[in-house]
């Protein structure tokens, strides 16, 4: 078997484990910038030894690993380590967890007073994945976003072939590392579109990022793919059922994703805890017979119950784990949609 093919099978294998139910991940790769605005809902100063305590708390909850694949950190998680002295990417390993990073560096304008934004991190990427993967990362993560706002005709093309192009590098490079790329085109649910207009931004935006894909001859069967649900913006009058939500998201999907993708796994994105679940749960129940891994790669619909719990005490420790254990276990549910809301209920 040549070299080639063992990557593949590696890739293949690693994409697989972290998408396939009934576990999912966990996004805990908030930059600083983000992890700031969180802490300060909370009242908690974010300094590193804060942000350290808060990734301790999330990692070490019993039990996590029963519906949690894998982990995204942030770069300076991955320096730091548990009270014991683990680094985190041990920690996680030895208990079964997948690390992966995040490697973009953030979004800056298309154009010095544009709106719309593009995301950076190529310069420097191989250099950084070399100290990564002997780090044990095995996965990666970059986040593209796409605006809307049709008024002003945003998102322009124009953006979206820069994001899509920036996405497709990257996920060649990481390839080339042997780790798998999760490739994150995000249309945003900020703004007062319909559930229409984000189908079909989000249908042109999916078509486009595999066309890049494909230019940049990425493995495919070595990625996974994060996408925003096709849902209504969040100042929308008329906000989509769940039933809607799933038909649309399977459609846009269907349309433009290839077979040989192994796995899904969405982004919550300002969705409300409850509905992230109800909408995978959904999706789950329509799709049988699709050929990927439908899971979740949630942030705020696994982390919030337990950050406002926590409030930085380490009294609160106990019951800020069991809130993530709490979001954990439905989302796991959902990956198999067997979650019902009346299970909202009877854990804790
Ligand atoms: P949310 O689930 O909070 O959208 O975060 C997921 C993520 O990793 C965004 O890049």
């Amino acid at each position: 078997m040549t070299k080639i093919n063992m990557n593949k099978e590696k890739l293949n294998s690693i994409a697989n484990t972290l998408s396939n139910s009934p576990k999912g991940i966990l996004a805990a790769d908030e930059s600083t910038n983000t992890i700031t605005k969180r802490f300060d809902t909370i009242n908690v100063e974010s300094n590193n030894e804060n942000r350290r305590r808060y990734r301790e708390l999330l990692f070490t909850s019993e039990n996590l690993n029963k519906y949690i694949s894998g982990v995204i950190l942030y770069d300076e998680t991955v320096h730091q380590t548990t009270t014991d002295g683990v680094y985190f990417p041990q920690y996680l390993k030895s208990i079964g967890i997948i690390p992966g990073i995040k490697v973009d560096t953030g979004a800056v304008p298309v154009e010095k007073k544009s709106f719309e934004k593009v995301t950076e991190g190529l310069d420097g990427l191989q250099k950084r994945l070399e100290k990564y993967y002997s780090q044990n990362l095995e996965f990666t993560k970059w986040r593209a976003i796409i605006d809307v706002d049709k008024s002003n005709d945003i998102p322009s093309e124009y953006s979206i072939d820069l994001n899509a192009h920036s996405l497709s590098r990257y996920a060649k490079i990481v390839q080339d590392y042997e780790m798998v790329p999760i490739v994150e085109p995000e249309v945003l649910m900020d703004g007062a579109h319909d559930i229409v207009t984000c189908y079909e931004i989000t249908s042109n935006v999916l078509k486009k990022v595999f066309e890049a894909l494909d230019k940049q001859n990425v493995y495919l069967g070595g990625i996974l793919l994060k996408p925003n649900m096709v849902i209504s913006g969040k100042k929308c009058e008329q906000q989509a059922s769940v039933e809607e939500v799933s038909t649309m998201t399977l459609k846009c999907l269907n349309e433009n994703v290839p077979k040989e993708v192994p796995g899904i796994v969405f982004l919550s994105g300002g969705q409300s805890n409850e509905l992230a679940t109800q909408h995978l749960n959904q999706m789950n129940k329509d799709s049988e017979g699709t050929q990927w891994n439908i899971s979740f790669s949630y942030g705020r619909a696994l982390q919030q119950p337990c950050l406002s719990s926590w409030m930085g005490n380490d009294s609160n420790i106990e019951k800020a784990q069991k809130e993530l254990l709490k979001r954990s276990k439905l989302n796991s549910e959902a990956t198999s949609a067997k979650y019902s809301i009346e299970d909202e209920n009877s854990l804790l």
